[in-house]
């Protein structure tokens, strides 16, 4: 069964399941606000056609690298390093690439690699969670474990992450776990640290990043 399309992002996978784009659904279909953002209009932010210079750079299509900073997803202020400050206490979750800090290119090459990143209370953490936290602050993959749609709705009311296409939910105080729906398995998520200010990646991602089933 096809995933159903979400607003603006791409509708499939890979047959190899690396979950690279092979088209993008219509953007002009249902809307949905991302962490203040107008999901249809932050499709700009997107993977996007590369240019000839770029299409040869593998950095753009790694998963987080230990030491990478976060850049901006959102139209205003695309790009820019995340700083703690930036992360709202039980805000809306920010959407973010992950940025090789050498070559100074966000890995924005994969819709695997999009993150969304979000900030709690410390003392409201799992414990494991509170390990791969900074100052409260975690990130997740916002691609859904079950057929790999957008994770990036935060249901406030619930204070859970939200799928779109079959109504998962996943807590993120608590390692990304399974709330409800079919999902099979927690959000993958992207332990972070505080260096020089900024928001850093730690470690890699603490499982496979993409859905279960591949979709044609
Ligand atoms: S893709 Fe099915 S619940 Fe997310």
């Amino acid at each position: 069964m096809a995933a159903p399309a979400s607003p603006g992002l791409p509708s499939r996978i890979s047959a190899d399941g690396s979950g690279e784009i092979e088209e993008a659904a219509s953007p002009t279909s249902r809307r949905a606000v991302v962490g203040g953002i107008c999901a249809a209009a932050a499709t700009a932010w997107l993977p996007a056609p590369v240019r000839a210079d770029e299409a040869a750079d593998p950095a753009r299509n790694m998963r987080a690298q230990p030491s990478d900073l976060l850049a901006a997803f959102k139209n205003e202020g695309a790009g820019a390093i995340i700083k703690p400050a930036d992360v709202k206490r039980d805000g809306q979750p920010l959407l973010a690439w992950p940025f090789d800090p050498a070559k100074k290119v966000a890995r924005d090459g994969s819709r695997l690699n999009l993150i969304v990143v979000m900030n709690f209370d410390p003392s409201s953490l799992s414990e494991a969670e509170l390990a791969r936290a900074a100052d409260g602050i975690v990130a997740y993959a916002a691609v859904c474990t079950h057929m790999a749609c957008w994770v990036t709705d935060w249901l406030a009311s619930k204070q859970v992450l939200h799928c779109q296409c079959h109504q998962s939910e996943y807590d993120p105080r608590q390692g990304g776990r399974v709330v409800s729906g079919p999902a099979p398995r927690p959000l993958p998520a992207l332990p972070l640290r505080i260096a020089d200010g900024r928001l850093e990646v730690k470690e890699p991602f603490t499982s496979r990043v993409g859905g279960e089933q591949v979709t044609r």
